[in-house]
């Protein structure tokens, strides 16, 4: 064996060499790993004993792309392009064996072998889109040439990691080999290359695909349209698709020509660095200062959950679909009944659209099961409850639970902001006890707020971190306040939207500025789609504000046909008279002096006092760090991804500009304006929020 460099080793097995990568943990292909490449395929090719060469890794995946926290400082080391230039022009056939994941980079450089082989348990991938990227080495004029242009289309723009089975039937992968049994069996098959005489395939010749798709513009047309929602906004969707359209109508050169000059455009766009900075984001709100990696983690086999409602299901439902049973206990059958009924509604749903399968609808409602005695309880690692608001009932149940439970379970409750602390009091083991904040739907939204009490333990906490990328959710810590991060910043943006409307806007002026920012609807669409009346109570409504008015006149959402919009058939708003009449005799009653309010006020009456909470937030310890807040905002409550989130946006804006926007408000409108503590002092010390 020789050591190339320190993430590079080459040997000889017989007549073939092997190209071993480990550079943990996921061998992005940093400057010394392609450093490594290079040294190590010319090494291979200058050997005269080898007569064909595997490129395989080492550790938990074949190389999962570019290094991300290199982009943006200069390059060192060779360069990616001579990496795959060595690749493919070399005499001897080169085989990449791909375990884990082969995504960005690392697929481009795959796809500069002359074959592939898998694992079928690998995926391969080009998710540079999700990072506000296209694939920069190559992949946008081969991965058509290869899988054929509606398949590049459909993966470069949804990023999407197809599995090796797919992989195989695209041609993106030429044989599988068994699990466990990649080195030998790619070894073998580059042996048998060898013995077969076999071409030196090399990707970029392969027009056929392409050429099929020449003078067929709709294809690409369609794909715009599909995923006109999803693309709002983002920059880097539309550059992907203009590559695969140069792959489509250039010479391969020249493809590469125009993928390297929309590779710089994305790269150097404010969506793109806002959106790594996001994939990072997340990955750090795993990080617990003092809950080390080593803390013992609690065995969740089952779980129980209390409520059979909408929250409830959807919770469970998480659970089953990872195969970890599920008992729902509800006080009353008629309710479990429609509960367990709805979550099979949910599967078959799912699986009428080929989500899943008929077998899998069966194994996962199988999973769950209900129950009314609370006794059912006894043997489950973690208990969830999800029942009404109402801190006596959430008492009642943990006293209950705390004398049904055994030993050790993690005792959780649903509540959206709740003080977690009085209902630990009311058991002897506080450090058990643990806030799950699940989103609605909760089998569909990827936030989890999980909430830190006073006592709960390191192990409590490090269980329900690791249960919840299980799970498939974004799991952010934060700690006990009113509404705890998520809720408490939407606070600010609400009380805003209504006392905006006062002052002269319509609903559709501040949803419609909110929207053009990027967010997927505006505060009153929101409201509407919920329902106008949720917490509304016919027999207590004086018509003492706009909603209660809206109600009394059966105005109480899209479910009505009618709320703060008026909707057609199809459920397409307009904006109502109606609504404008109610506000504006409103206006009259209060003695308020309507005005033209600017989108621009509206937009920063909106955002900077949700910046200046996060700043409170940060100063009361109640979030870990700035970032983490930016990470709840974006999966919890559509903050655009290309803007970062609350915090990320306020550095854009910079900190002085919040500041002194938030004293110009406080002086007009008063101390809910108040700038927060923090916020004079990253100003005055000349930092960024990104630095707490
Ligand atoms: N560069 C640098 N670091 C990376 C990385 C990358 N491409 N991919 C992952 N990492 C780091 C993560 O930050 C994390 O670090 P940490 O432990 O310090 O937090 C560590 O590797 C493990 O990552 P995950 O926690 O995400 O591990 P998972 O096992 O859950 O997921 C993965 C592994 C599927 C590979 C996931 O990390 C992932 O999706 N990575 C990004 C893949 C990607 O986008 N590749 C394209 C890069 S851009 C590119 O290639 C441009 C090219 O076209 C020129």
């Amino acid at each position: 064996m020789t050591a190339i460099n320190p993430v590079t080793d080459l040997t000889l097995d017989g007549d073939v060499a092997v190209i071993t990568l480990n550079s943990p943990p996921v061998n992005a292909l940093s400057a010394n790993v392609r450093q490594g490449l290079y040294d190590g395929f010319k090494a291979a090719i200058d050997d005269p004993a080898a007569k064909a060469i595997v490129l395989i890794c080492d550790g938990r995946t074949f190389i999962a792309g570019a290094d991300i926290t290199e982009f943006g400082g200069a390059m060192a080391g060779a360069s990616l392009f001579d990496v795959q230039t060595m690749m493919e022009n070399s005499p001897k056939p080169v085989v990449a064996a791909i375990h884990g994941t082969a995504l960005g980079g690392g697929l481009e450089v795959a796809l500069c072998a002359h074959y592939r082989v898998a694992v079928p348990s690998a995926r391969l991938g080009l998710p540079e889109v999700n990072l506000g990227l296209l694939p920069g080495a190559g992949g946008t004029q081969r991965l058509p040439r290869v899988a054929g242009v509606e398949k590049a289309l459909e993966m470069m723009t949804s990023g999407r990691h197809a599995p090796a089975k797919e992989a195989l039937e695209m041609g993106l992968v030429d044989e599988l080999v068994e699990e466990g049994k990649l080195k030998e069996q790619a070894i073998a098959f580059a042996r048998k290359l060898v013995a077969e005489n076999k071409p030196l395939v090399k990707v970029r010749d392969n027009n056929t695909k392409v050429e099929a798709a020449r003078g067929h513009p709709e294809i690409f047309e369609n794909c715009r349209k599909a995923n006109a929602r999803k693309f709002r906004g983002y920059k880097a969707p539309e550059a992907n698709i203009k590559c695969i359209g140069a792959a489509v109508n250039l010479p391969f050169e020249e493809g590469l020509a125009v993928e390297r000059k929309l590779f710089g455009e994305v790269m150097s766009s404010s969506e793109s660095a806002a959106q790594r900075y996001s994939f990072f984001a997340e990955r750090q709100a795993n990080k617990i200062p003092d809950v080390p990696d080593d803390t013992p983690l609690i065995p969740i086999k089952k779980v129980g959950i209390i409520g059979a409602g909408t929250m409830g299901g959807g919770i469970a439902m998480n659970f089953a679909n990872v195969g970890i049973p599920v008992v729902i206990v509800e006080v009353q059958e008629a309710a479990l009944t429609r509960g367990l009924g709805v979550i099979k509604a949910n599967y078959e749903r799912t699986a009428s659209r080929g989500g899943i399968t008929a077998q899998q609808v069966e194994q996962r409602t199988g999973l769950i099961t209900g129950s009314m005695d609370m006794n059912a309880l006894a043997d489950v690692d973690l208990v969830i409850e999800a029942v009404f608001e109402r801190m006596d009932i959430k008492k009642d149940i943990f006293t209950k639970l705390d004398a049904i439970c055994k030993p050790g379970a993690i005792l959780a409750t649903n509540t959206s902001g709740l003080n977690i602390d009085e209902i630990a009091s009311v058991t002897k083991r506080p450090e058990s006890v643990i806030g799950l904040h699940f989103f609605s739907p909760a089998n569909v939204m990827k936030l989890l707020e999980i909430v830190r009490a006073d006592h709960t333990s390191a192990s409590v906490i490090a269980t329900s971190m690791k249960l919840a990328k299980q799970i498939g959710k974004v799991a952010v810590l934060v700690g006990v306040c009113p509404g705890f991060v998520g809720n408490r910043i939407l606070g600010q943006r609400q009380r805003e939207a209504q006392k905006l409307v006062m002052e002269g806007a319509m609903p559709w002026d501040v949803d419609r500025v909110l929207y053009d920012f990027g967010f997927p609807m505006g505060p009153f669409a929101m409201s509407d789609l919920a329902g106008l009346d949720i917490g509304w109570v016919k027999e207590k409504s004086n018509g003492e504000s706009i909603r209660d008015v809206l109600c009394e006149a059966d105005r109480r959402g899209q479910k009505t046909g009618a709320g703060y919009y008026d909707y057609d058939e199809n459920r397409v708003a307009k904006p109502s008279p109606f609504t404008e009449k109610v506000i504006n005799d409103f206006i009259v009653k209060t003695g308020a002096n309507p005005r033209k309010v600017s989108d621009e006020e509206i937009l920063e009456r909106a955002i900077y006092p949700m910046i200046n909470e996060g700043l409170k937030i940060l100063e009361e310890k109640k979030a870990i760090r700035a970032s983490d807040i930016d990470v709840v905002w974006q999966n919890g409550y559509g903050w655009p991804v290309y803007r970062g989130g609350p915090m990320w946006y306020g550095d854009q804006i910079g900190p002085a500009k919040v500041l002194e926007k938030m004293k110009e408000f406080q002086a007009k409108m008063g101390d809910q304006f108040k700038p927060a503590a923090l916020l004079e002092k990253v100003v005055a010390e000349g930092k960024t929020f990104g630095s707490l």
